[in-house]
Formats: structure tokens, sequence, C-alpha cells
């Protein structure tokens, strides 16, 4: 039933926790979206997964293996593009996938076959005699995914697979891994871009070691439908964001470009309110209307309230 299942997973690097408890369920087929910012454990939690990395404590199974008892194994199922994975310049398109092909594939004519089927699968047919160092940014990337998968494995793990590349580009690699999750394979992707968030099936948010979130990305919104959001629009907006932080019946504020989202108990009543506030300050309301939440929104609630929840801790 489960491709991936995670118990209690736990990474420590001195002092530091870069991973704490960590237990998710992965069925197969799924896209999983694992978001959170940087620096909170996303690719020491894939590491793990892929035995690459020995847990502190804690375990997890990853296609049938275990990553403690069998590592070598959960290797042979799994692929990996890594945060910064490494193609050769001085290789053209189809030989970096020979090479990669031919580590796990021992049979040369399969290396072969499998690279060209590959080449056709990710449209790279265009650029198969071209020196690595001479693709685009996202073609790169999208070479780099093909190694990864060049020797069909069934679950695939993506460290940031988007990061750095532009618009189109990164909507292209999504169609790629919409392929691949429709042919079955497993799909554990990191992200911080929180609009992609919307693609997975299922997301699960980490923020300094701790899954906080782990739900589709419908429920993860609805968490937050206890409380209403307002998009506001006020001058000076700095001033503003200052004045509603320190309001109690605010719940919350955060600055999105020029504009504030500001969760509140109940819309209809606070935007009354915050007018008044705001012009009995000099500041201009501009606009002010309820806006459904998104996904950021949801976790960036979430991420403070776990920050709370351990200062009272501490
Ligand atoms: N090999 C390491 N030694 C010491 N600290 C590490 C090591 N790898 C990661 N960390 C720390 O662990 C935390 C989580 O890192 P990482 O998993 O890379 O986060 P993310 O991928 O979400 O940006 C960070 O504070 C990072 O500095
Ligand atoms: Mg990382």
């Amino acid at each position: 039933m489960y491709t991936i299942e995670a118990d209690g997973l736990t990474k420590k690097f001195g002092d530091l926790v870069a991973v704490n408890n960590l237990s998710l369920r992965i069925k197969k087929g799924e896209i999983y979206g694992f978001l959170g910012p940087n620096g909170a454990g996303k690719s020491t939690t894939i590491r793990m997964l892929c035995g690459l990395l020995r847990p502190t404590s804690g375990s997890a199974i990853v296609g049938d293996f275990s990553i403690l008892e069998e590592p070598e194994k959960v290797k042979q199922v799994i692929g990996y593009m890594a945060q910064r994975f490494v193609l050769y310049d001085d290789l053209t398109v189809e030989e970096n996938l020979r090479f990669y092909a031919q580590i796990y594939l021992k049979d040369y004519k399969q290396a072969v076959r499998q690279v060209a089927e590959m080449i056709d699968f990710f449209d790279l047919q265009p650029y198969r005699k071209m020196l690595a160092r001479n693709l685009s940014g996202g073609l790169k990337q999208r070479l780099s995914l093909t190694c990864a998968v060049v020797h069909q494995p069934s679950i695939l793990f993506l460290d940031e697979p988007t990061a750095g590349i532009d618009p189109v580009s990164r909507r292209v690699m999504w169609d790629m891994l919409y392929q691949l999750a429709g042919k079955g394979i497993t799909l554990f992707v990191t992200t911080h871009y929180m609009e992609e968030a919307e693609r997975c099936n299922t997301i699960g948010f980490i923020w300094q070691g701790k899954l906080v979130a782990n739900d589709t990305p419908q429920r993860i919104k609805e968490t937050l439908i206890e409380h209403d959001i307002l998009n506001l629009k006020a001058t000076p907006l700095q001033q503003a964001f200052d004045i509603l932080k320190g309001l109690p019946s605010i719940i919350d504020v955060n600055i999105y470009g020029d504009e504030l989202h500001v969760v509140v108990q109940e819309a209809t009543a606070a935007i009354p309110h915050i007018k008044k506030e705001l012009e009995s300050n000099g500041i201009l309301l501009e606009e002010a209307f309820q806006m459904k939440p998104t996904i950021e929104d949801v976790f960036v609630h979430l991420s403070k309230e776990e920050g709370e929840k351990r200062g009272e801790d501490e």
C-alpha cells in the first residue's frame, strides 16, 4: 500500500536537530511535495530516505527495503536527483545518459536501448549530440532528471528540481513529472516555491526539522478556515503593518509585495475596525476584501504557531 513509510526519523548534527522525529507515509504513484524554507531539513530527510545518510534514530521502509538494514537495495529501486546534480560538462547529452545508465545497468545493450527510449520520452532528440555545458539551465535540469530515471526506478526523489530555472522551464519540468507519475512512479519532490504545492497530491511542510502539516493541498488550506483572511492595500504599507501587528484583535499579519494579508476572526466585523484604526493614524486604506487563503498563508501561519509553541517551551 505504502511505498515510503518513515517512522520517527531523526538526524542530529552535533547539537543541531536537522530532522526531528519525522513520520510519514506515501502511496505508490503519488506526487508528494515536501515544502519548507531553507535549512528546514528537506535535503537531510531525502538523503536519509535514499539510504545515503544514516539517521540518528528512527527508521524508514522505502520500496520494501529498510534504509537501516538494506540501504544498497534501496539505492537500486530509487532515483535521486540531488540539489546540485552533477552532469559531465564535457560529455554530450547522450554520453551523460549512457554514463548513468551503465552504473546501474550492467548489460551494455540494455543500457543503450534504455538511453534511446529516455531521449525520446523526454524530447531530448534535438540535443543528443550537444555538450552538457552548452545546454540552457532548463535543459540541464531536464537532462539531470533523465539521468536520475534512466535505470527505471519505481521511486524518484527530487531535491529542488525547479530551483533557479525560468518559469517556462519550470512548467515543462512539472509536465515531465506528471508523465512519470502517470507511469506509476512515486515522486518525492522538495521545493521552496509555495505555488508548486498545489501541483502535488499530498504535501508535507517541514519547519525547523519538524513536519508541521501533512495533507492534501485542499485540506491544508481548510485548516485556516476557522479564521478569515483579508487582503489589504494601504499607504504607507509598512506603517499599516506595524499598527495592525499591535492590535489584539488581529491574529496575524504578513506583507506580500504591496499588499497585506491579515488573519482575523471574522472578516465583516474586522474591516470597519481596521479602517478606523488605520485612518485615526493617518493611513489611507485603499482596499480591503476577504480572500481565500493560499497555501503560503497557511504555512506562514503554521510556522508562527510552531515558533510560539517553542518559545513557550524554552
Ligand atoms: N552535514 C551537515 N553537517 C552539519 N549540519 C548540517 C549538515 N547538513 C545539513 N546541516 C544543517 O541541517 C539543517 C537542515 O539542512 P538541510 O536538510 O540541507 O535543509 P533544506 O534542504 O531544507 O534547506 C541546516 O541547519 C543545515 O545547516
Ligand atoms: Mg536542501
